[in-house]
């Protein structure tokens, strides 16, 4: 099988390394790829946000299936261009999107649904800011209700901060949505969606705010770990039932199939497991600590999902062990990022490229806020994230930061769940 691996990231150097594991796939591209993905895939300049361009690209490669990792082409609609060009796709539809690139389009499948998410009100009126705000307390959360790479999110006690974010939404021309705030811990659990058939993944969490013990800005996600010790046993079947079969279900009904891998942001509230967000995607930093535990090949799951067929495949299978990922972030993350520094020790194991490139003299520059995403596996979570730390202390990048403390808490098991969770 011939795989196409639309990205960029260090999620879709986890896919594309895990597609490379798959005796099936005879050949792998990636567009347009980064450093890291270059050793292990042809590499194609393409522009990515193009539908057309992408579905050119596939024929004339003669793809047998591509499989689209970030968000915005498949919200432009590659994976339909794809289609219609007559090629194998793992993406959903345009329409399907909708999930993650409309918060306001998902709050009213899950309404439709039944399913639990924090209370919203969209606001597109500067003049009204002041007056739905008044209608939330602290902590106020904050989202563009658009794509924004989780960098649009303020989360904060400071009702001036809250204001002043959505006003520079509203500036720009995006519509904000308001939530209440969801208390306990989050989980990610990614589902293969074919229509109303629901396969889940290991639960895996991420951690979003760019400093040590949650503080500071939100980012794209500056670490993860899976699975969850401190999980109950009966949580993914729970989520499962609960909140993505729903959901599923609902996008069928009206008539948008969803095709792809639905991701389930959650938090174990005290008064129940509920909706954050929902994502058309694998999740980045996620993917890369899911993917590197999955024994089952996974271009044959991929295609199952695109072509249908995803009932009839046999359960999934893992590996016993854990896996932890701590990103490397270029200097000002998630500010506009300082590019083009030279980095080192990037060819070692465990070592995703995120934001990379090759100059002309070979060596591997900064290209992007999120620069690395270094794995580190183990028989328990203690141990992987040992691995991941020590394969870091190998990298240097100049100004470069990450978290310490990604998979910390659930090692020494203080992670707080509520009562069942
Ligand atoms: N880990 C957050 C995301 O992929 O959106």
């Amino acid at each position: 099988m011939r795989v196409l691996v639309v990205g960029s990231g260090a999620r879709e150097h986890a896919i594309v390394l895990a597609l490379a594991q798959d005796p099936a796939v005879t050949a792998l591209a990636c567009v347009p790829g980064n450093a890291g993905t270059a050793a292990v895939a042809e590499q194609h300049g393409l522009n990515v946000l193009d539908p057309q361009a992408v579905a050119a690209g596939a024929k004339a490669w003669e793809a047998d299936l591509v499989v689209i990792g970030p968000e915005v082409p498949l919200v432009a609609g590659v994976a339909d261009a794809v289609r219609a060009a007559g090629v194998t796709c793992f993406g959903p539809s345009a329409e399907a999107a909708r999930i993650e690139g409309s918060k306001a389009f998902a709050k009213d499948v899950m309404a439709a649904a039944g399913v639990r998410t924090a209370s919203a009100v969209t606001v597109d009126n500067p003049a009204h800011l002041d007056a739905e705000l008044a209608r939330f307390t602290a902590p106020y959360v904050v989202k563009d209700d658009g794509l924004a790479a989780g960098k649009g999110v303020v989360v904060t006690d400071d009702l001036d901060a809250a204001r002043a974010h959505a006003m520079r939404l509203l500036d720009d021309g995006h519509p904000v949505l308001l939530e209440s705030y969801l208390d306990g811990p989050e989980v990610s659990l990614f589902c293969l969606v074919d229509g109303s058939t629901v396969v889940p993944l290991l639960p895996a969490q991420d951690f979003k705010r760019v400093g040590d013990d949650d503080t500071g800005p939100n980012t794209g996600g500056m670490g993860a770990y899976a699975p969850l010790p401190w999980a109950s046993s009966g949580l993914v079947d729970e989520i499962v039932t609960r909140i993505v079969a729903p959901v599923a279900a609902e996008l069928v009904a009206r008539g948008t199939p969803f095709s792809g891998l639905l991701y389930a942001g959650l938090a174990l509230t005290s008064t129940g497991t509920q909706v954050v967000e929902f994502n058309c995607r694998f999740g980045d930093p996620e993917t890369q600590v899911v993917l590197p535990l999955l024994r089952t090949p996974l271009a044959g799951l991929l295609h199952a999902v695109a072509t249908g067929t995803l009932a009839q495949q046999p359960p999934l299978e893992w590996s016993d062990g854990a896996a932890v990922t701590v990103v490397v972030a270029a200097d000002n993350y998630p500010g506009t990022p300082r590019l083009g520094d030279v980095v080192t020790g990037s060819e070692g194991e465990g070592v995703l490229h995120a934001g990379t490139r090759r100059r002309a003299d070979g060596a591997v520059v900064s290209a992007g806020g999120r620069v690395l995403s270094v794995v580190g596996t183990g028989p328990d979570l203690a141990a992987a994230r040992d691995d991941a730390y020590r394969r870091l202390a190998g990298v240097q990048l100049v100004g470069s930061h990450h978290r310490t403390d990604i998979a910390l808490r659930a090692v020494e098991g203080t992670v707080v769940t509520p009562a069942g969770g």
